[in-house]
């Protein structure tokens, strides 16, 4: 990648935009993923990463592609498929995480390279040992070298709240003499206040030099629970980027929430006078999304998102409601895409009604994703009478554009019996032309089939994460099965649908088998065998 391949989106680059829009960074992907609980595999990051650009988000944080091959895969595929949306992935201020970075956006048509160093006292002495002087240095080598690559470079000071504000401003400064685009300034902690937020930003755009070259930016976190009233602080105060994630999914207490931020700059207009690229009517099918790949719901009165943040329960409310909406609502529930369904879904529904209600539900597919959903659609309708919206979300999401081969499962036979141990026999085709059938014993099915499957194909694997889960109502309902299993000292993910868990947990465990040997790497690389697992 070179700067001249990689050129910024308009208006994301070159201080202040006259016309008053807030870019939105969403960062849900990467701050929202290392949070326990929320982690995703390389399927739901690009679905998520469509829907995320079918939302309007300005910049896309991908991942951190240093961290591991499935990160750096997952930001290399995010980069090549969107098209309108800056893709960014995240970097130390170290050359290899450059570099890397670089490597993974290559095939962005809109890139940035996102450099964090911390500035604060307590982070110099006691994370990096570095003085003043090394952090600037530090941070104007990085960055320089990140321009080489890039023409759109942020830069953020880690901790930036806790740092001196003079300090901050020198580098600031260089950083923008060294070429940063954008410079961000996390509350990494959440230990900030809107008052202090406002003094801080107002400070910063009047000492820092040449600050109108450079979008200022707001990063929060809500160990307080005012990640959100901070960001739009910030924003009063002239940033013209938030960082945000989607159901404010983030490190610790999270990140400010992506749809409180938008909606509060649209609700609230005549008082910001600004506003964002946000489609308000795709954050409820977005939020949805995020809730159905990670497992993890939203609270009830989570505002905008919230099952309840349109139930008007008591009398007093309902009775002025219904004289005139605006007595108790600031803003109607289609606004944000919440709306009732009406078309029932069944096995004489088109593929234009399947279209159409996926979009609802945050799944943008493209022609050929829609085809493979819509046979399995079909396949589901002859065997289950109600397809709700669940259903068609565990379809979509069990799309698995991996789970081409080369191994396929071709039989699988499970026995247990209370109190003993399980066993399985699981038959494979290889597409070379091998067929592999192997038995082993577990400590419940699911270990049992998992022996199996590593005793077929010959690669060592340990559990590290196991999760299934219902995605609908019902005995018929459809299990997605979530595996992750460490081999050659990297993390691997695969997942699967099915109205069996146990055979979407076989399918997920070869969807891990064949990413680990489409890669070609050493397939006997973990001494331990597969852990246990009982269900
Ligand atoms: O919270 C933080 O400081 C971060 C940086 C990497 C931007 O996430
Ligand atoms: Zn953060």
């Amino acid at each position: 990648m070179t700067p001249e391949t990689a050129q910024p989106n308009d208006n994301d680059q070159g201080g202040e935009s006259a016309e008053d829009r807030v870019r939105i960074f969403d960062t849900t992907l990467r701050d929202g993923e290392q949070a326990p609980g929320f982690s995703m595999d390389r399927r739901a990051k690009l679905c998520m990463a469509q829907a995320l650009e079918a939302l309007g988000v300005d910049i896309l944080e991908a991942g951190f592609p240093q961290a591991s091959p499935d990160d750096f895969a997952a930001v290399e595929e995010i980069a090549r498929t969107l098209r309108n949306t800056t893709v960014c992935a995240l970097a130390r201020c170290q050359n290899g995480d450059i570099d890397t970075s670089a490597r993974a956006l290559e095939r962005a048509r809109h890139a940035r390279i996102h450099l964090f160093l911390s500035t604060s006292p307590l982070h110099r002495e006691h994370k990096l040992g570095m003085s003043k002087a090394q952090v600037l240095d530090t941070a104007v080598a990085s960055i320089e070298r990140a321009r080489k690559y890039c023409a759109d470079v942020e830069f953020s000071a880690e901790d930036a709240l806790r740092t001196e504000p003079e300090f901050l401003v020198e580098v600031f400064s260089a950083a923008i003499a060294a070429g940063a685009t954008t410079l961000n300034a996390p509350d990494t902690v959440g230990y900030t206040t809107p008052a202090e937020m406002v003094e801080l930003f107002t400070y910063l755009r009047r000492h820092v030099r040449d600050a109108h070259k450079a979008v200022f930016s707001t990063h929060c976190h809500d160990d307080l629970g005012m990640a959100v009233a901070n960001s739009l602080a910030a924003v009063s105060a002239g940033a013209r980027q938030v960082e945000c994630t989607i159901n404010g999914i983030g490190e610790r207490a999270g990140n400010a929430a992506l749809e409180e931020i938008v909606m509060a700059l649209k609700v609230r207009a005549p008082h910001f006078g600004l506003h964002t690229r946000i489609d308000t009517r795709k954050l409820y099918p977005t939020s949805r999304l995020l809730t159905q790949v990670t497992g993890q719901a939203v609270p009830r009165n989570k505002a905008v998102v919230g099952e309840n943040a349109f139930a008007h329960e008591s009398g007093i409310h309902q009775h002025g409601m219904l004289k005139h909406r605006g007595t108790y609502e600031i803003m109607r529930p289609e606004d944000v895409g919440i709306a009732a369904t009406t078309l029932v879904l069944g096995k004489h529904s088109g593929r234009h009604a399947l279209r159409q209600r996926l979009e609802a539900l945050g799944h943008s597919l493209d022609d050929a994703a829609l085809d493979g959903v819509f046979k399995l659609f079909k396949a589901l309708a002859d065997r289950k009478r109600d397809i709700r919206d669940e259903d068609l979300e565990a379809l979509a999401l069990g799309l698995d554009p991996d789970a081409t081969g080369p191994w396929r499962l071709d039989q699988l036979n499970t026995s247990s019996h209370l109190g003993s141990s399980a066993s399985a026999t699981v038959k494979l085709i290889h597409d070379d032309g091998r067929k592999v059938g192997e038995a082993a014993i577990g400590d419940g099915p699911v270990d049992a089939v998992l022996r199996a499957i590593e005793r077929a194909t010959g690669t060592d694997m340990v559990l590290t994460r196991f999760q299934v889960r219902a995605m609908s109502e019902g005995g018929d309902a459809q299990g997605y099965a979530q595996l992750t299993a460490r081999h050659a000292r990297h993390d691997w993910n695969g997942s699967s649908v099915s109205t069996d868990i146990i055979e979407a947990t076989a399918h997920a465990a070869l969807a891990i088998v064949n990413r680990i040997e489409r890669q070609g790497i050493e397939r006997h690389a973990n001494a331990a065998p597969l852990q246990g697992v009982s269900v």
